[in-house]
């Protein structure tokens, strides 16, 4: 049986640099309800994986870690194991190495179920990632596929932490590829999601679209 709970899920879904973050978070606060980066959970498992030195292809391994590890994302903070890894996540060189550890189906598996719970104990919530509204909630209320140009992409990650634009589009057409192209849970735009490109648009108006699709369907 599918909890209420996981019913009152809005699932953003989308490539690197759509926008999900900056729109999740203004969403949960706008509509009161938790926020979850399912992103910084695997970015915290492969930073930690990295911290131990494992390698990153030997999946039962980083598996084990997955599985054991003792883990908060919350909506400023990410702790891995007791320590805060809230800025070491975003690094490139973890952003180099996510979408292999995500890769790895035994991780997911494990995500998976943490990300179930979460929404259980939350009664619900905006949850961003590649897989919500695929896998994770198949049942989410709303479920909306984040876009963007990768000119718009790539300019946007350059704003937020610098670097070349032309480096950075190749590294997300990368990270996007390995995404996509995975075997288990692909990022992909479920059959019943709305897509939103947010490519000329103010975060503000796609926000206020997100809001009130959300109320329509709530009422
Ligand atoms: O912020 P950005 O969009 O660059 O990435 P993120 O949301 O922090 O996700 C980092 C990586 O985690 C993605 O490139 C995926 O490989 C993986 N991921 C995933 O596989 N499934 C999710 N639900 C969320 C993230």
């Amino acid at each position: 049986m599918v909890s209420d709970a996981h019913r009152r899920v809005i699932a953003i879904d989308g490539p690197a640099g759509a926008g999900k973050s900056t729109i999740a978070k203004a969403l949960s606060s706008r509509l009161n309800m938790k926020y979850l980066d399912t992103g910084a959970m695997y970015r915290a498992v492969t930073y930690e994986a990295m911290l131990r030195e494992l390698d990153l292809h030997d999946q039962r391994c980083v598996a084990q870690l997955a599985q054991e590890c003792d883990l908060h994302v919350g909506i400023d903070r990410v702790i891995i194991n007791g320590h805060d890894a809230t800025v070491a996540i975003r690094s490139a060189e973890v952003t180099g190495n996510v979408s292999t550890v995500a890769a790895n189906s035994d991780v997911r598996t494990e995500m998976r179920v943490r990300q179930q719970e979460w929404a259980t104990a939350h009664g619900g919530g905006v949850i961003e990632g590649r897989d919500i509204a695929t896998v994770v909630f198949p049942n989410a209320v709303l479920k909306i596929f984040l876009t963007a140009s990768p000119e718009v992409r790539a300019q946007r990650r350059v704003d937020q932490s610098g670097g070349d634009v032309t480096e950075i589009a190749a590294a997300i057409a990368e990270r996007d590829l390995l995404d996509r192209t995975r075997a288990d849970s692909p990022l992909a735009s479920s059959s019943d999601s709305i897509i939103v490109d947010t490519s000329n648009r103010a975060i503000e108006d796609v926000v206020d679209e997100i809001e009130k699709l959300f109320l329509e369907r709530s009422l």
